[in-house]
């Protein structure tokens, strides 16, 4: 018999969507396991007694060093690290944070110590489904042969395609564009969540569609509320405090799950496990599996629904930041967008599109994508870890149970690492004979690393790579006549740039 699928109860949801909606968001949750402090049930193999006390700021009580954080804290706590190094702990009221920063350090930790650092809730079956019958993460080629390698190909190009069409549109309709330009980031947002409900849900949505217009706007709310960049963001202690934009948020994650709920009852209904469509009917898959084989249950009914928000919000929210910081650049550096060009002419040529076959083949679009990582470390933390033994790192203890932060706006900002981190230069990653230096590339952190670091890496990258060079095969993108390009940013969980217009010319 096939499963059906309760609403969870709405505690659950609440933190499992809150996990969802952006990586980051996972922060929180995360947080509320470390204050929980679990308790140890293995003995410690170390003795803390020989070992360096950890240094840090000092601690206010109470608040702990939390007024010390102000607005920007990854750049609090990258200053930090120049006064108490790669290893610090800070207080943010009870709860004990340890922070690693610098490259050796953190792969020392998440790489060479992988499994001491890897602790926290599972988003679990995710590799399951990579591993087994999803046609989108398996390397299928499609029956049709249209020139793709896998069905994901088809649909990225499909929607980066369109993407652009609807670009054209919306600056045929303007009018007088070449003055004041047009906003980008309706059709981005609107496309990159496309790729992804393909890859969730196994269909695509008309760009007037109501149901997903009011799913993506939904999204795009409890971002705004996270993306306010206040405290409350992510220290749990300030959730227990009412606040109306945590409700509003609660209310908007309550029709995004009833989305979710009615999009995987669909597929329940019309489930065939000889043809598996997309992830969803992957997770069903297990589920009937589990049903077969009670002992080895590996997924509940809620967790489905999460499972699939989960990869919904992890694999929307990143992708768009990093295009609109990428288009932000090349306007702001059109000599730059001239190479990208220079590229797309040798290699693709006019009379096709941009294919993921292409990437490897042009280094300068490649150091163009990893110096957008690197400059605007738009990620700026991984997820929290959490220790799952005691461990000893440089010299210094960290009990079991420690909630740990990963400074990826650090690595990317080392001086000793970069030179001069503060430029923005593709050039830096390409070697003498123009190809890439994947020695340094290695070396810009935004995915994390070790055994948690981001599933959706590889689609991301490809991802990112088909949006620009299929905007850039078509189109010349220029800054608005006056308009001033600020690069900053605030912190955020996934830091976007301030609100920009650009024009677009074709170039054929
Ligand atoms: C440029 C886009 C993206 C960036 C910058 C990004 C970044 C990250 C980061 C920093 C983490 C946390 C790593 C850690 O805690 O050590 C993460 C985790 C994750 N990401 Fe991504 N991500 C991107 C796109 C995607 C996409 C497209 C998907 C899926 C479709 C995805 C799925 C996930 C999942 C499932 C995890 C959790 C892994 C775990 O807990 O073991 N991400 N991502």
């Amino acid at each position: 018999m096939r499963q059906t699928f309760g609403t969870p109860p709405i505690k659950e949801n609440l933190c499992a969507s809150l996990s969802s909606v952006t990586v980051a968001l996972c922060l929180i949750t995360l947080l509320l396991i470390a204050i929980r402090g679990r308790k140890s049930h293995r003995k410690s193999q170390l003795d803390h007694t020989k070992y360096l006390p950890l240094p840090g700021p000092t601690p206010w009580p109470l608040v702990g060093n939390l007024l010390q954080m102000g607005d920007q804290i990854h750049l609090s706590l990258t200053h930090l690290r120049l006064q108490y190094g790669d290893v610090f702990k800070i207080r943010l009221g009870s709860l004990t944070i340890v922070v690693l920063s610098g490259y050796s350090t953190i792969r020392q930790a998440l790489v060479r110590q992988g499994e001491a650092f890897a602790g926290r809730p599972d988003l679990f079956t995710f590799s399951a489904v990579a591993n087994g019958t999803s046609m989108t993460f398996s390397e299928k080629l499609s029956p049709e042969g249209l020139g793709s390698s896998c069905l994901l190909e088809e649909q990225v190009c499909a929607e980066a395609a369109e993407m652009v069409k609807v670009i054209r549109e919306q600056a045929a309709a303007k009018g007088d564009q070449e003055k004041t330009g047009i906003d980008p980031v309706r059709p981005l947002v609107t496309s990159v969540a496309n790729v992804v409900c393909a890859l969730c849900f196994g269909k695509r949505y008309d760009y007037n569609d109501k149901e997903f217009l009011t799913m993506v706007h939904i999204n795009n709310e409890v971002l705004r509320i996270f993306a306010a960049g206040n405290l409350a963001d992510f220290f749990p202690v300030f959730r227990y405090f009412p606040s109306p934009s945590l409700r509003k948020m609660v209310q908007h994650i309550r029709r995004m799950n009833g989305f979710m709920e009615r999009s995987i009852e669909e597929h329940i209904h019309t489930f065939d496990n000889k043809y598996i469509r997309d992830i969803t009917d992957s997770l069903i898959e297990l589920c009937e599996d589990r049903e077969e084989n009670k002992d080895s249950s590996l997924l509940s009914n809620s967790q489905i629904i999460h499972t699939v928000i989960d990869i919904f919000g992890a694999g929307f929210d990143t992708i768009i930041a990093g295009l609109q910081w990428s288009l932000l650049y090349l306007i702001k550096f059109p000599d730059i967008q001239d190479r990208v060009h220079q590229e797309i002419d040798n290699h693709i040529g006019t009379a096709r599109l941009p294919r993921f076959s292409d990437k490897p083949k042009m280094p300068f679009t490649e150091a163009f994508i990893y110096e957008v990582y690197r400059y605007a470390s738009y990620v700026p933390f991984t997820i929290p870890h959490c220790t799952t033994r005691n461990v000893s790192l440089n010299g210094y203890f960290i009990p079991k149970d420690t909630c740990v932060f990963i400074n990826q706006y650090q690595v990317n900002h080392d001086v000793d690492l970069w030179a001069d981190p503060d430029t923005f230069r593709p050039d830096r990653f390409l070697g003498p004979s123009g190809l890439l230096n994947k020695e340094l590339t290695e070396k810009v952190l935004i995915f994390g690393m070790g055994k948690r670091r981001c599933l959706g890496d590889g689609l991301a990258r490809l991802e990112m790579f088909i949006f620009i060079t299929t905007l850039l095969h078509g189109l010349r993108l220029e800054n608005v006549p006056g308009q001033e390009l600020d690069l900053s940013t605030d912190f955020g969980l996934t830091m976007k740039p301030r609100p920009y217009r650009i024009t677009i010319s074709s170039r054929f």
